[in-house]
C-alpha cells in the first residue's frame, strides 16, 4: 500500500500508539534474543512515523536509521525524533540506501505484508548486515487470523486479511533462501487496547491498512457494531491479538 495516497500518516500515532509498558515489553523481547553489546547500528525498516525508532536507539544505545518509502510517514517521524543517533532516509526494503555490512540489526514492524518483493528485501537485509547480524520481524501473519479482535464485527474483512496476509512459513522460507538461520519464532499476545471502548475509538480513526480496504459503508457498520459491543463489555477487559516475532541471524 502506498501510504502517501492515504490519510494514515495524520492519524497513525493516535490510532496505533503504544502504552509505554507495551513498547518496553517488545524492546525486552528483542534484547532477550539479540545481545545489546553487539548492536551499535540498527535499521528500522519501514519505520513509518517512528513508533519504534527512537525507543530502539535508547534501549540498545545505538545509532538507528529509519527507512520508509512514504514521505508523509517520514515527515511525522522526523517531527518527533530529534535525538542525534536517529536519522531517516526515504527508501524501500527491496533497494536499501545503505552500504554492505553496515548494520548489526534490521528491525521490521508490521511491514512484511506491504513488501512488493519480500525475497528481494531478505537479500538486501543480508547485504547490509554484518556477519552474525540479526533481522527481527514483528508482524501479524495469516496463521494468527482467528486472533484479530475485529474479525467478527466487519463484513468482508476475513477475505481481505486472507488475501493480504503472509503465512508464517513464507517469511521463514524467504529468509532461509536469502542465507539466514532461524533463531526463534514466537506468537506474542499483544495488548492493543486496555478496553473495548478505547479499541473502538482507535479503529474508528482509520489507520489500519486492512480495514482501509473495506467499502466506507461496511467500515462504518463495523465501527457501529464494535461500539455496541464495547458498551456491554467488561470495562476491565483488555483487547489482544497475537503478533509474530521472528529473529533470523546472518
Ligand atoms: C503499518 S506501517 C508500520 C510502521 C512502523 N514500522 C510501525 O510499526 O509503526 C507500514 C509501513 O511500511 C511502509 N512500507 C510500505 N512499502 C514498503 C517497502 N517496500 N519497503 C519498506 N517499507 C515499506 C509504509 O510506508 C508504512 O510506513
Amino acid at each position: 500500500m502506498d501510504y502517501d495516497k492515504t490519510d494514515i500518516a495524520a492519524v497513525y500515532d493516535s490510532a496505533r500508539g503504544f502504552d509505554p509498558d507495551i513498547l518496553q515489553e517488545w524492546l525486552t523481547l528483542l534484547s532477550a534474543q539479540v545481545p545489546k553489546d553487539g548492536v551499535s547500528r540498527i535499521v528500522d525498516l519501514g519505520c513509518g512515523t517512528g513508533r519504534f525508532t527512537e525507543a530502539l536507539s535508547l534501549h540498545f544505545d545505538a545509532d538507528v536509521v529509519g527507512i520508509d518509502p512514504s514521505a508523509t510517514m517520514l515527515q511525522r517521524a522526523r517531527e518527533k525524533n530529534s535525538r542525534n543517533p536517529v536519522s531517516f532516509k526515504q527508501g524501500t526494503g527491496e533497494s536499501l540506501p545503505l552500504e554492505d555490512s553496515s548494520a548489526d540489526m534490521v528491525f521490521m514492524s508490521m511491514v512484511y505484508h506491504h513488501l512488493p518483493d519480500p525475497q528481494g528485501t531478505a537479500r538486501e537485509c543480508h547485504r547490509v548486515l554484518r556477519k552474525g547480524g540479526h533481522v527481527c520481524i514483528r508482524n501479524s501473519t495469516l496463521d494468527q487470523i482467528e486472533t484479530y479482535p475485529y474479525l467478527r464485527f466487519f463484513d468482508g474483512i476475513r477475505a481481505i486479511i486472507e488475501e493480504q496476509s503472509i503465512p508464517r512459513g513464507q517469511i521463514e522460507s524467504d529468509f532461509s533462501t536469502a542465507g539466514f538461520k532461524a533463531v526463534i519464532h514466537k506468537a506474542i499476545p499483544h495488548r492493543i487496547a486496555p478496553d473495548w471502548a478505547s479499541y473502538a475509538d482507535k479503529q474508528a480513526k482509520g489507520a489500519d491498512s486492512f480495514l482501509a480496504r473495506l467499502p466506507e459503508g461496511d467500515f462504518q457498520a463495523g465501527i457501529t457494531a464494535l461500539r455496541a459491543h464495547a458498551e456491554q463489555a467488561d470495562p476491565e477487559e483488555s483487547v489482544r491479538m497475537n503478533i509474530d516475532l521472528f529473529v533470523f541471524q546472518r
